[in-house]
């Protein structure tokens, strides 16, 4: 019934410029009256990463759900972990309108929203209305553009959100925040991760229980950034990776006129260069440490190859736009036929069996 979508709503979301369209969605959403499409239980999907336990590999990417509206309704939709965000401390505005553009030729997004959220305070009211609902909710956190203290600002991300959230993403790759990508060179790294890490020890041991942090990355980097960010995960100890945000590559798109907005850009055509990059990272950090790929996931074959490529885990977020709210069941569903298909006792058993492959891939 949620594939109606593919032919009706969609034409009539199209209608809309893509922000309000994003926001009818998230209202259709609030409204709960979106039929639950949990796909059956496979045990060959479910997964320890991290030390939490996920029903199966596919969540949904910051971005979509900001401000913790509808988390419950997304993992209603099929995904076995949804994550919100990014949050500010204080909430902010982001850029002027309009700021997000589609490029249906390419199936891809462009988007320079600039950390357009409610901040703190209003995720930190809904995710403890949810609180006893819960399933994996991860919290996406980033700092306000005119920050004084940006480190800080992660910090308090941890601290206001420690007890609510499965997991942390520190953000630090949105390419619509001047200079927040700088944080990815190696000194300014270490002391974030120092300072993260050591308000995540502490908020750990107060609650008892393990609060994993993952950071996630550009795919603009260069071998050497990705040296350096290996070598500094590793040395900190990081719980993983989330391998990539948007690109500011306009490599091969084919509608011209849109691809000169300034912006990230994500859905297909960021497929090969994400996963190139992710599989760089695997090779880099080593077989341990979790990594969860993003970027034009838009099939249950797509999301299989990411897990070949090095992934423990995937997002996706640009396709939906395209395909629509049946989309995460239909690539668990798939997930599962390609596993008989393989014959496979566990998903996790294919992973980095393309490693090699996607080294290859240049990026
Ligand atoms: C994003 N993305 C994103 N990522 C993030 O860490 N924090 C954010 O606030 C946002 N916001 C955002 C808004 C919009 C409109 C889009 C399209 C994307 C990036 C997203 O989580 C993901 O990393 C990339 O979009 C690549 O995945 P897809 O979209 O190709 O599946």
């Amino acid at each position: 019934m949620i594939d109606v979508f593919k032919s009706f709503a969609r034409k009539g979301l199209f209608l809309f410029d893509p922000e309000t369209a994003h926001g009818l969605s998230i209202a259709g959403l609030k409204t709960g009256l979106f039929p639950a499409c949990r796909p059956a239980a496979d045990p060959r999907l479910v997964q320890t990463v991290a030390g939490l336990s996920f029903a199966n590999p596919l969540g949904m990417a910051a971005g979509f759900d900001k401000n913790a509206e509808v988390p419950d309704a997304l993992l209603r939709l099929g995904f076995g972990f949804a994550e919100i965000g990014t949050l500010t401390p204080r909430p902010q505005s982001g850029n002027p309108k309009p700021r997000i553009f589609r490029l249906e030729a390419d199936g891809a997004v462009i988007n320079r929203l600039g950390f357009n959220n409610e901040g703190h305070d209003a995720a930190f009211a809904r995710l403890t209305a949810r609180a006893q609902k819960g399933g994996i909710v991860g919290v996406n956190i980033g700092a306000n553009k005119d920050s004084e203290d940006r480190v800080a600002d992660y910090v308090a991300g941890i601290r206001r959100f420690a007890s609510l959230a499965s997991y942390f993403t520190a953000n630090i790759s949105s390419p619509n925040t001047p200079g927040l990508r700088d944080l990815q060179a190696r000194d300014s790294l270490s002391a974030l991760l120092s300072a993260v890490l050591a308000a995540r020890d502490t908020e750990s041991q107060k609650l008892g229980r393990p609060l994993p942090v993952f950071l996630k990355i550009a795919p603009d980097l260069t071998e050497e950034g990705m040296d350096d960010i290996a070598a500094e995960a590793l040395a900190h100890n990081l719980d993983g990776l989330i391998v990539s945000n948007t690109t500011l590559s306009r490599e091969g798109l084919k509608d011209q006129h849109q691809a000169g907005e300034a912006g990230g850009l994500s859905g297909r055509p960021l497929f090969e260069k994400s996963t190139a990059v992710l599989a760089r990272m695997r090779s880099r950090v080593g077989p341990d440490m979790p990594i969860i790929g993003v970027g034009g996931v838009s099939s249950a074959e797509t999301a299989l190859e990411k897990i070949r490529a090095g992934a423990d885990l995937v997002q996706l977020y640009s396709c939906m736009v395209y395909e629509g709210p049946g989309l995460p069941a239909r690539i668990v569903r798939d997930l599962s036929k390609l596993l008989d298909r393989e014959g496979v006792a566990s998903i996790r058993d294919l992973r980095d069996s393309r490693l090699d492959h996607w080294l290859s891939v240049k990026v």
